[in-house]
């Protein structure tokens, strides 16, 4: 299972991007919010993101009707090749799936402070994937069929949100489970984010259900790999080894 951050601040993406585990970056608008991130600001910041981290960063558009959530699509699919658009699985929403994820756009990176020297451009260059498809993650699904419906309607991504599930006395981790089996019994591609993960024990239960991404904070992130035993332990380790070469 892939590790990706729920977030849109630079601070975290860093750290985790250092770990050598993070795969992908989701952010929606509420994230932009608590960022500070201003609508004229939001290029800079997810080329920003893309700089910092060469991982997949999905930008959600805003807009309600089809027609602009393509426009919105199409222009945040230009600023790298990393972008992924997040749809909001609704009617309106599955219009611009199919809309979207039929039409080509050239990731021109335009306006990026690194657009010169940028390695992440040059790879993309080279393997010639900066005109492509816009890749969409379907976010905001609750049901089975919620994400059958984005599949076919030309999502590469979808986002069963486990948290918000089990806060309103339903089970998050089942629907992640059946999803997959689904997908599975119907040899359907596309990629499970099991995404509003609350804790440690939201992700194990997510990667034995099958998702092929977990999406979590930064702390849930931090708690993954912090254990009293481990920190324990391990200067149990350095003072055995610090007094073993004080008696020489
Ligand atoms: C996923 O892509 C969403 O950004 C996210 O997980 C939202 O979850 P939350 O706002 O309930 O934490």
């Amino acid at each position: 299972m892939d590790f990706y951050l729920d977030t849109a601040q630079l601070e975290e993406v860093r750290a985790a991007a250092a770990w050598g585990v993070l795969r992908g970056v989701t952010t929606n608008p509420s994230h932009m919010a608590r960022a500070g991130v201003r609508e004229s600001e939001m290029r800079g910041h997810i080329q920003e993101l893309c700089w910092i981290a060469d991982v997949p960063i999905s930008v959600e558009v805003v807009a309600l009707d089809a027609d602009g959530m393509v426009a919105q699509g199409l222009d945040f699919a230009t600023w790298s090749p990393h972008v992924v658009v997040k749809l909001p699985t609704t009617v309106e929403g599955l219009k611009a799936m199919a809309r979207l994820s039929r039409s080509e756009v050239m990731a021109s990176c335009q306006g990026c402070a690194h657009v010169t020297d940028c390695p992440i451009r040059a790879r993309f260059a080279q393997q010639q994937r900066l005109t492509r498809r816009p890749e969409i993650n379907a976010t905001l699904i609750f049901t089975v069929n919620q994400a059958l419906l984005a599949l076919a309607a030309g999502a590469s991504y979808v986002s069963p949100f486990v948290g918000r599930l089990d806060a309103v006395g339903e089970d998050g981790v089942a629907l992640v489970a059946d999803l997959a089996q689904t997908l599975r019994v119907q040899q359907q591609p596309g990629k499970i984010i099991a995404a509003a993960l609350r804790h440690p024990v939201h992700v194990t239960a997510v990667a034995r259900a099958g998702a092929h991404i977990a999406t979590m904070a930064y702390t849930i992130l931090t708690q993954l790999i912090e254990h009293p035993l481990t920190t324990a332990g391990l200067e149990a380790f350095l003072q055995d080894y610090r007094r073993s070469q004080e008696e020489r």
